[in-house]
């Protein structure tokens, strides 16, 4: 079986195609990064706009990277949510159109559950049942996972997601957007001890997360800085306290998550799981656990069509197809998936 994945859910065109028995043949990815940058975060009209613009030719390049003609396709799987709804339907539509056209199955895939299956990307893909630790700039929750469709939630965060946490951080020291990759830029030989910032309710006996407060304590923080405004080191140093806190948090709950389990692996995946820190903080974790981990390339843990091909084509393969009436959804909770249905 081989899918054709779409992503359009935010500002990433990602399309790829994935072979069930090949693996990943192809796949490209267009940023509008530069489109956003000066409005500090993602305008919805521009993207959806983008989107339009990049959705065909980059199908045609992936066949083309792949060898591959409209022809070879078994399958159809576009990203139905959850996400910005104009940005949505554009993916959607172009899938369901082409399907149409070519008289294949079509899925509309969740993005969450695309993004926490994409460690089967790489090799050694981890074995069910796992806790997954999904940490995107939308969302930040953790799950246990006993197969595809089978979603138990451990907790989440109360306020802000921590991608969300990277982004306002940085847009409050002025590092511009997207914020992740600014933040770990800024962090480089920072100081992780220099600021005593607070590790959000690892205290407390359960398994959410809440990053407001972090956010409001480098704000405060940053307000030391002084009117000349700050100098490198004090960014750097800040931008990798930041950074320690939110790997530390996360590593804990995650930590607590396993143990609370009784699960042996654990797998970490959206775009902070790009984070090189929170990758090095984890790997020390779980190695004194004896715990497996398990990250997709940073890549494929930032939005993709990779992960979206290869989610789709688990539930086509099984029999899984919707109608032409699907449509984009803006909200779309993990632990409302069903495993694949015929
Ligand atoms: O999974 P993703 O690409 O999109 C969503 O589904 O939300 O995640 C985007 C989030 C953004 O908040 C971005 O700042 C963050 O992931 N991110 C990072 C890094 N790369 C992306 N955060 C920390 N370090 C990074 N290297
Ligand atoms: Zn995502």
């Amino acid at each position: 079986m081989r899918t054709l994945g779409i992503e359009t859910s935010c500002d990433e065109t990602g399309i790829a195609l994935w072979d069930e028995s090949e693996g990943l043949l192809a796949h490209r990815l267009h940023s509008q990064t530069a489109i956003h940058a000066a409005y500090g975060g993602v305008v919805p009209e521009l993207a959806s706009r983008d989107h339009i613009r990049r959705t065909a030719p980059l199908i045609e390049q992936v066949l083309a990277d792949a060898g591959c003609g409209y022809a070879d396709l078994d399958g159809i799987a576009a990203t139905a949510g959850p996400g910005l709804l104009g940005a949505l339907l554009v993916g959607l539509s172009t899938g369901k159109a082409l399907a149409f056209a070519r008289d294949l199955p079509f899925l509309g895939v969740h993005h969450l559950e695309a993004h926490l299956l994409a460690p089967a990307l790489e090799e050694a893909p981890p074995a069910f049942p796992f806790v997954a630790l999904l940490v995107s700039g939308g969302h930040t929750l953790l799950a246990e996972v006993t197969g595809v469709g089978h979603y138990r939630l451990l907790g989440q965060s109360l306020d802000d997601a921590a991608g969300e946490a990277f982004d306002k951080t940085a847009k409050l020291l002025g590092l511009g957007y997207p914020g992740g990759p600014a933040v770990a830029h800024a962090a480089a030989g920072g100081d992780p001890t220099a600021f005593d910032l607070p590790r959000p309710m690892v205290d407390k006996p359960n398994l959410d997360f809440s990053f407001s407060g972090l956010k409001t304590a480098v704000l405060n923080q940053s307000k030391t800085g002084g009117p000349a405004g700050h100098s490198d080191r004090f960014v750097a140093d800040l931008c990798a306290s930041f950074q320690e806190a939110v790997a530390e948090t996360l590593w804990r709950k995650s930590a607590r998550a396993l143990k609370e389990t009784g699960l042996e692996r654990l797998v970490v995946a959206g775009g902070v799981g790009a984070n090189a820190r929170l990758r090095e903080h984890f790997a020390a974790g779980a190695e004194a656990l004896g715990a497996g981990l398990h990250f997709p390339r940073p890549a494929f843990c930032t939005d993709n069509g990779a992960m979206v091909a290869h989610a789709g084509s688990l539930r086509l393969a099984a029999g899984e197809r919707d109608g032409w009436n699907r449509s984009a959804v803006a909200r779309w909770p993990l632990e409302e998936l069903r495993p694949p249905k015929k």
